[in-house]
């Protein structure tokens, strides 16, 4: 079985295109997890286009679950992790330009550094996940950096359309998860899911967590915040209770 954590950045993106204080990504975390939701996510980003401060703050003391803050890996933000101590730092890429987070971490491209930053959250008790993708230098990288967890980067799958290309990406996924479970490291997945494509990773036992937020944040504008990751929560329930072989949507 599977844990879903929800990231609701993207509530606050609606709030600071009014620039007041309505919707309030602390009232998603607190429905998301009235719905099952095992953590919950946000991306305090350099230019704070959409969580603020007092949100991560908020969070903090409001979340039961797990928290999972996602941030660069900088001085600021080590520093605002160190301060807050959510349960969980994702190091992520990020450049100011993008619309979300583009590309995996270059972890092997920038060793010394990942290396460093993840000490220094480990320090403070924080446990250390890398959003990578799905390649075998990455993930042997984050095993040697000492990061307990690797959260691959499945955007390539999700935008590919159905064929080779995307087989050949699911694939890249799976061999990835193998690895990083044999070295140890705690399998994630996430960007871009839906419950449209999510289907093929459930069969990946090794994957064990799936972070998700624009497809729940959009489906919730027409549902309800509950119902949509009530929703997305019953599949994932679903994951890993079968062997890949077995997995019904497989076939693409
Ligand atoms: N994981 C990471 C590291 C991310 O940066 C994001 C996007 O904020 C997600 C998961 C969630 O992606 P999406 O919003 O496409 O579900």
């Amino acid at each position: 079985m599977a844990l879903l954590s929800v990231n609701v950045d993207h509530v606050a993106t609606l709030r600071q295109a009014r620039g007041i204080d309505e919707p309030d990504p602390v009232w998603a975390a607190v429905l998301a997890e009235k719905a099952g939701a095992d953590g919950i996510i946000v991306h305090l980003r350099e230019d704070r286009r959409h969580i603020q401060d007092r949100d991560l703050q908020v969070l903090r003391q409001v979340v039961k679950g797990r928290l999972n803050m996602e941030l660069a890996a900088t001085e600021e933000m080590v520093g605002i992790a160190a301060q807050v101590r959510p349960d969980r730092c994702t190091l992520v890429p990020e450049k100011r330009q993008e619309l979300t987070t583009e590309g995996g971490l270059d972890v092997a491209g920038s060793l010394e550094r990942i290396k460093d930053t993840v000490e220094r959250l480990r320090e403070a008790d924080i446990e250390v996940s890398l959003f990578i993708d799905p390649a075998s230098e990455q993930i042997k990288a984050a095993h040697n950096c000492k990061a307990q967890v690797v959260e691959l980067h499945t955007g390539a799958y999700c935008d590919a359309r159905e064929g080779k290309e995307r087989r050949r990406l699911l694939s890249a996924l799976e061999d990835s998860a193998r690895l990083a479970r044999r070295l140890g490291l705690t399998v994630a997945a996430g960007h871009g899911l839906n419950l449209r494509n999510i289907g093929p990773l459930l069969g990946f036992p090794e994957i064990v967590e799936y972070s998700i937020g624009h497809s729940i944040v959009s489906r919730a504008l027409f549902v309800g915040f509950e119902q949509a990751v009530a929703e997305m929560l019953a599949l994932v329930r679903g994951a890993a209770t079968q062997r890949p072989s077995e997995a019904p949507q497989r076939r693409l």
